[in-house]
């Protein structure tokens, strides 16, 4: 195992800072019982202020695709940072030539980035009907991209979302988040109206969907936008034929499409985006997180022109959808290593191969409804699986899976970081989400921690 280099003794407590923070910090964000005070991060390991070591199982919330403090893309970043610092980018274009990271040669401006990541989002579309939209965060990103669909079909206010979907926490974003009541508790719609449908991950379900369809006027329909693997709501893969069909149907009907990828996106599952998996291209593509390398918020939005008819360049004019930060240079150094890393590392490959091992060790300590003792099932895919807790009856025990989180982050020698998912109500979720570069004998780590403690209630 690796071991933490701290440069400076911190001597004030976890307890006392997190009273401080209570008495600072406005309670709507953390949630007081996970609380930890991480005070180090490097590769795939976090330490808290006791220097207790754990393994981030939940790659924080899958933004740090290539592990903690990536060499080069800290050195990528501090050299950024000496040539350029802010210019705000609504008003000048940015660019570095030739920085040198590693030996290797860079040029950091937008249009790298959009040169490298648009074949990424769209790998059958020729690059010129592509164009890129940057944003900071994922909700923005998913509000850009609602924004898009608005100017494309003016007037049309009503969209299609999945139940249980979680889009962002701002705005149109929303709108279409619908896994937990708490996250729009005295939130007024914004003006759009979203029709949610069941998510295909059974034949039931995509049946119901396509009937829920018939009830809906589509002609006020602007587009749909979903999760294709649903994170918050309870890391749920759809079933692959059923999400085509799905997909296929809309696209029959003329129904424009959006796919959320902030979570699932770049790599997580093992291909790019995870709708590679199936067969209908997207319209538009949403990605953040893991896109800043896990140290800058970076998020973005792909769109085929076509969606315009190609007069995009006449109807989004400049002004219409901007900000200070969306674009800075720092996001995009950090956009452009944290691609380069994927590639030259391999990380797709150890993805591939890593989750199959995740998907070993899960289903090693998932249970079947008919059995007499309370437990546990496998859910999700790729480095998005999870465990749903039930009691023997099928009944959804999230008292137990709070206890199972507790014990896997106090487990020894070192500790397992991750978070619940799902719905306390139907499906309560622990997500099991690596950094994209976690090595084998994490998954085996990860398997005898279940073994001592997922029993110990
Ligand atoms: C699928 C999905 N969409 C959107 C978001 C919102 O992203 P952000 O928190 O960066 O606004 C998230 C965040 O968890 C997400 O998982």
């Amino acid at each position: 195992m690796e071991t933490a280099v701290f440069e400076s003794s911190d001597d004030f407590s976890q307890k006392y800072y997190t009273e401080r923070h209570k008495n600072l910090i406005a309670p709507s964000t953390l949630d007081p019982k996970l609380n930890r005070v991480i005070a180090r991060t490097k590769g795939t390991r976090v330490w808290d202020e006791s220097r207790k070591e754990y393994i981030d199982f939940n790659a924080s919330v899958g933004t740090s695709g290539v592990g903690h403090c990536h060499p080069k893309m800290l050195e990528m970043l501090r050299k950024q940072l000496e040539i350029i610092d802010f210019i705000e980018p609504t008003g000048f274009n940015h660019r570095i030539r030739e920085l040198k990271v590693a030996g290797k040669e860079y040029e950091i401006s937008l249009v790298a980035l959009a040169k490298t990541l648009l074949p990424l989002m769209f790998p059958d579309t020729s690059l010129s009907l592509l164009r890129m939209i940057p944003e900071v965060t994922g909700a923005q990103a998913v509000n850009a991209a609602v924004k898009l669909f608005l100017k494309a079909n003016p007037g049309k206010y009503h969209f299609l979302g999945f139940r249980n979907a979680f889009d962002g926490r701002h705005g149109f974003s929303l709108d279409f988040t619908n896994s937990k009541p708490i996250q729009k508790q005295d939130y007024p719609s914004s003006g759009i109206v979203v029709h949610y449908l069941p998510f295909p991950d059974s034949y039931e379900n995509l049946e119901e969907a396509k009937s829920e369809l018939s009830n809906i006027p589509l002609k006020n329909v602007s587009a749909f936008l979903g999760e294709y693997l649903q994170g918050e709501g309870g890391f749920k893969w759809p079933v692959v034929a059923y999400m085509d069909e799905f997909l296929g149907f809309l696209r029959d009907l003329g129904i424009r499409i959006a796919i959320d990828e902030i979570q699932s996106g770049l790599g997580r599952t093992g291909k790019w985006f995870a709708w590679q998996h199936g067969t209908v291209t997207p319209d538009v593509v949403i990605a953040g997180k893991a896109l800043g390398g896990g140290a800058v918020p970076m998020s973005a939005v792909g769109y085929n022109r076509e969606l315009f008819n190609f007069k995009d360049t006449e109807v989004l004019e400049t002004g219409w959808h901007s900000g200070t930060f969306p674009g800075y240079i720092t996001a995009v150094a950090g956009g452009i290593m944290f691609l380069d890393i994927m590639k030259e590392e391999k990380v797709l490959e150890n993805v591939i191969l890593r989750s199959a091992e995740l998907y070993d060790v899960l289903r090693h300590h998932s249970g079947e409804p008919d059995s007499l003792t309370d437990y546990c099932k496998r859910t999700g895919f790729g480095f998005m699986q999870g465990l749903v807790f039930r009691q023997h009856d099928s009944k959804p025990y999230p008292e137990w899976r709070n206890t199972v989180l507790k014990n896997l982050r106090e487990a020894e020698p070192v500790g397992i970081l991750t978070l619940p998912a799902g719905n306390d109500k139907t499906n309560p979720t622990i997500r099991f989400e690596p950094c994209l570069i976690a090595p084998e004998s994490e998954m085996e780590y990860l398997d005898d921690t279940l073994t001592k403690v997922l029993y110990k209630k």
